[in-house]
């Protein structure tokens, strides 16, 4: 895989699939973006509409609607199918049950194509998704990602970095565990400047009224509420984030960053999917980081993995 010969395949066209691959189209990411969706003249229609977008990009780019033939020699495909979250929700896990349908069909078809490449899982509840699409798929560990915590990473670091009015990449600090209410932040590492989230707060009381770490962790689980109450889903966050992991794996960037991925022992923890600092190249998942939690965070981080993996047995 190269640069120019990459290979995204996209499947749902709704408003997170849609505007992931328009994320990696705007970043020329790859050669070849595929839409696939069960509504065929839709992924038809945003192909269309992105294709229209290629002249005013850096590179010149394929954009099209296909079938699952398309993935046999695709480096990525990204699933973000799932059922609709249901109207007054507010728990990721009640999609569960209508999801799962619909995840063991998509990756059914993509391996009936002959794929060989790295599933890179979006549809909610994503590390309960990640995990039955590793076990359907039967692909090795590294090769299945969930997009997990690194939007919520991304919350968090706007949201310390909006208090000091920093650049959100001058921010370091991880969110970790569940996409969902049992996600934890990590704050013996969480650093500014190379200063401790704690120190920082401590000495800026006054420019920050006081705002706790609990606060700071309520918000960000909060943070997708606040969207999808007002517009009914999410999108722009996470295809962003979806996208820098695509870049990651596309560019072998090797970059360090929270996303969902199949636990073996780390963090005393096994046998389910939940995000944790890993290092991401061209081989997906190549090497999860053990950082130093403190006895809380670690404990909260097993109870977050319990959670997770009382579902994911039930999948069985
Ligand atoms: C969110 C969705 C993607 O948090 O779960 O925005």
């Amino acid at each position: 895989m190269s640069y120019r010969d990459s290979k995204v395949v996209v499947v749902g066209a709704g408003k997170v699939g849609s505007t992931t691959a328009f994320s990696i189209v705007n970043q020329g990411l790859c050669e070849d973006v595929r839409l696939i969706d069960v509504d065929r003249e839709r992924a038809v229609g945003e192909a269309l509409d992105m294709g229209d977008s290629v002249f005013f990009m850096s590179r010149n780019m394929s954009v099209h609607a296909g079938g699952y033939d398309e993935c046999a020699d695709a480096d990525i495909v990204i699933v973000t199918a799932a059922a609709p979250m249901p109207k007054d929700s507010n728990d990721r896990l009640e999609m569960l049950r209508p999801s799962l349908g619909v995840v063991r069909s998509v990756v059914e078809q993509v391996m009936a194509s002959g794929f060989d490449g790295i599933f890179l899982v979006v549809s909610n509840p994503v590390d309960v998704m990640a995990y039955y699409t590793w076990k359907v798929s039967g692909l090795p560990r590294e090769r299945v990602i969930g997009s997990g915590t690194l939007l919520d990473t991304a919350r968090l670091c706007r949201a310390l970095s909006d208090m000091y009015d920093l650049a959100p990449a001058s921010v370091e600090a991880y969110v970790l565990g569940e996409h969902g209410d049992s996600e934890i932040v990590s704050w013996n590492s969480a650093t500014i400047g190379g200063k401790r989230v704690d120190d920082v707060l401590r000495d800026n009381a006054s420019r920050t009224r006081g705002v706790t770490r609990d606060e700071l962790r309520k918000r960000t689980v909060q943070a997708g509420w606040d969207i999808f109450s007002r517009k009914g889903n999410t999108c722009y966050g996470i295809a962003s984030s979806t996208a820098s992991i695509a870049k990651s794996i596309l560019f072998d960037e090797n970059r360090i960053m929270p996303v969902s991925v199949y636990l073996d022992g780390q963090y005393g923890i096994r046998d389910t999917f939940l995000s944790v600092p890993t290092i991401v190249d061209h081989t997906g998942a190549k090497e999860i980081v053990e950082i130093d939690l403190l006895p809380d965070e670690l404990e909260a981080l097993r109870s977050s993995a319990d959670l997770l993996h009382a579902l994911d047995e039930r999948l069985q």
